[in-house]
């Protein structure tokens, strides 16, 4: 029996498609979920033009109420009865109590060498703190924000003159290729790491 994998975003799903995509015929995992809690993410067509079912909760007019916000969010999972959650660019924190229904089950990918530069903003802040290397991480999704245990990570390197820009576009191809990997090591219960170099 395949795992079956949700996958949560908040924008143009680049992440996303590289997951699903990945999931073919032999793969140990299939896509069965694509939610989003912005409606203008491009990834929601991405995801129907691919066959996959997707789901839309606005998180706006949840404004001040996270807990009615998370309610919604885990019956539109339990609905789908993930055995793995992607986080795929989606940019909602989500609280311990929720994420302690699904603990163990769900990934996350950062755009930076965790544990440096968790949260936002982390193009700027690898060149502001003069790193000669740049990279993304996945990671088991725990209470901590993006303090998980690390599965893999990919590394590239900063180049003189680079703006954050510039780091966040080659970095992208290189989160296309680890997300994946780490995807189907984990579907195979596989927890050696992925490391990854451009
Ligand atoms: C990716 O770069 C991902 O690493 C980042 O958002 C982008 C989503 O792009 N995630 C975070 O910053 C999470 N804190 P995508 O929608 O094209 O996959």
């Amino acid at each position: 029996m395949k795992k079956r994998v949700a996958i949560l975003i908040s924008g143009g799903g680049s992440n996303m498609v590289a997951l699903a995509r990945s999931m073919d015929a032999g793969h140990p995992a299939e896509a069965v979920l694509v939610l989003s809690n912005n409606p203008d993410a491009g990834g929601l067509a991405k995801a129907a033009d691919m066959g996959i079912q997707t789901s839309m909760l606005d998180h706006r007019p949840f404004k001040g109420n996270r807990a009615a916000f998370e309610s919604e969010l885990h019956a539109a999972l339990l609905a789908a009865n993930p055995d793995i959650i992607c986080l795929a660019g989606f940019m909602r924190i989500l609280t311990p109590e929720f994420i302690a229904k699904w603990e163990g089950k769900m990934l996350n990918i950062h755009p930076s060498i965790l544990p440096l530069f968790t949260g936002l903003h982390t193009h700027q802040r690898a060149l502001d703190a003069g790193m000669a290397v740049h990279g993304c991480t996945v990671h088991r999704v725990t209470a901590e924000l993006d303090g998980g245990p690390i599965l893999g990570q990919a590394v590239i390197p900063v180049e003189g003159g680079d703006t954050a820009d510039d780091l966040a576009v080659r970095l992208l191809p290189m989160e296309h290729r680890l997300y994946p990997a780490v995807l189907r090591k984990f579907a195979d219960n596989d927890d050696t790491k992925v490391v990854l170099f451009s």
